[in-house]
């Protein structure tokens, strides 16, 4: 009998950095297509496995499982030269993408002008400088008066020369409008050179993924960049520029919803935010945010290293919660995987789980980076601290405010679970698992609405507990 071909999706339920593409490299096995449906090189996607570590940034993280098409869709912006230089890195690891990686034609392209344009306005809401935002404005956009300003990969396929010109032109614009030193004519060039390399892999057929799942294929689509993050869901304006929730899926990733078949959260035990942004759950509140975003991304690498020689011990004991967020943060190894910035740490926040959970109906939760969660005993309050409601002005409140300001002045209400000490990162069973940290999973389960189906208990592939 034929395979019935649908689609699943994994999403980060929070701000990021959730631990997705280890969650897709998991589930990767079970699909025929891995699929991105929005965002671009700004997603840091880590996949640690027995062949080493590999970020990826723009190629699904599906890479490790040759029966997979690897997918980017029209819903994301395409970087060229990045593109190019990650199918390198890629097929440095043995693994030939010729007949795997396809992206669709109709998805924009980065131009070197979105580049400059987000490292000059893009500082207020800490973008990683990727060009992203300034990218998809220029897709809303479409002309700027007479000026082509988005331009889709089709484009270059049908009229490579004349679209040069024109992304030569907006680059021109640019340059002398903020009065840039750039070398025009040499990004110009490279960029052609990549985009030689990219052009095999461009699919014309804007009905491909349609096609394939009605022959059967299995797709996973895989999110970038997470909720929270959504561009108008999110944390506005401390947000990026696409969109990130589940139903997204379906207009980036190029394929009818009437295919859908469930979606898969991912949430991280201790949460993190990169960039600037309200993050009630924050160790160290506003101090953890200036200091974690005062870095550039030289800074942020001497940060890394200064903050390797600490005691992790002291750290996590100290009455200072910014301290404790310090701590954390290096036992965790949460900086960044594009940038190196030291992610800001926060506690589980239990009312911005729910709306997540809620606004994108998830079926499935996966709970990552529980092997951290023994470092609370160390903390003076000795438990598990979770955020389990919030104050506005006063107020005790139920949901997450959508006014920026509103969101910022939030102050969590911290409830503390029993708290245990043993390491599990070897643990493969639930049953195994200490009775607090169940106990802790059927309350998310509980607050969430939904079932949990598998823990991350360290970052190899093998180190994760199915339920
Ligand atoms: P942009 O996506 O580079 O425009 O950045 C907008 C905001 O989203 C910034 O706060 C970034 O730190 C954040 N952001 C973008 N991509 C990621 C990601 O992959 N993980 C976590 N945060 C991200």
């Amino acid at each position: 009998m034929k395979q019935k071909g649908y689609a699943d999706i994994v999403l980060g339920l929070q701000f990021g950095d959730e631990g997705k593409a280890r969650v897709i490299d998991n589930l990767a096995p079970n699909y025929e297509i891995i699929a991105r449906f929005n965002g671009g090189s700004n997603a840091g996607h880590t996949i640690t496995n027995e062949k080493g570590s590999v970020a990826l940034h723009q190629i699904p993280s599906g890479i490790f499982y040759p029966q997979t098409t690897l997918y980017i869709g029209s819903g994301c912006v395409v970087n060229i030269n990045k593109l190019a230089e990650e199918i390198k890195i890629v097929t440095n690891y043995g693994l030939d993408l010729t007949a795997r990686l396809k992206i669709s034609s109709q998805a924009s392209i980065v131009q070197p002008h979105h580049i400059l344009l987000d490292e000059i306005l893009g500082k207020s809401v800490g973008t990683l400088k990727h060009g992203i935002g300034p990218a998809y404005a220029d897709r809303a956009m479409r002309m700027y008066g007479d000026r082509l300003v988005n331009i889709r990969l089709a484009d270059i396929m049908d009229n490579q020369k004349h679209i040069f010109s024109v992304i030569e032109n907006n680059l021109n614009v640019i340059r002398k409008q903020y009065k840039l030193k750039v070398s025009v004519e040499k990004e110009i060039e490279s960029m052609k050179k990549r985009f030689a390399q990219i052009k095999p892999y461009v699919e014309i057929d804007p009905l491909y993924m349609q096609r394939r799942v009605e022959k059967g294929a299995r797709v996973l689509f895989e999110g970038a960049q997470s909720v929270m993050l959504d561009v108008v869901k999110g944390s506005v304006p401390y947000v990026t520029s696409s969109a990130t929730i589940a139903a997204a899926a379906y207009t980036g990733g190029d394929l009818s919803p009437k295919y859908h078949r469930k979606t898969i959260g991912v949430a991280k035990a201790i949460m993190s935010r990169v960039g600037y942004g309200p993050f009630p759950s924050e160790f160290g509140g506003k101090q953890s945010e200036e200091y974690c975003m005062e870095t550039s991304d030289d800074k942020a690498r001497h940060t890394k290293d200064v903050e390797a020689k600490y005691k992790i011990k002291e750290l996590i004991s100290s009455p200072d919660h910014f301290y404790v967020g310090v701590g954390l943060r290096i036992l965790s190894g949460e900086y960044g995987a594009t940038s190196a910035r030291p992610r800001r740490i926060g506690r589980l926040d239990l009312v911005q789980l729910r709306y997540a959970t809620k606004l994108n109906g998830v079926d499935e939760l996966i709970i990552t980076k529980c092997d951290v969660l023994n470092a609370y005993s160390k903390i003076k309050n000795d438990g598990i601290p979770i955020v389990a409601g919030y104050k506005l002005d006063g107020k005790t409140i139920d949901y997450v405010p959508a006014a920026s300001d509103a969101f910022y002045r939030v102050k969590p209400i911290i409830s503390y679970e029993k708290s245990f000490t043993e390491d599990i990162s070897e643990i493969r069973s639930f049953d195994k698992l200490p009775t607090a940290l169940r106990k802790h999973i059927k309350l998310i389960e509980k607050t969430s609405g939904c079932k949990v189906v598998g823990l991350g208990v360290g970052p190899k592939r093998e180190q994760y507990i199915s339920l």
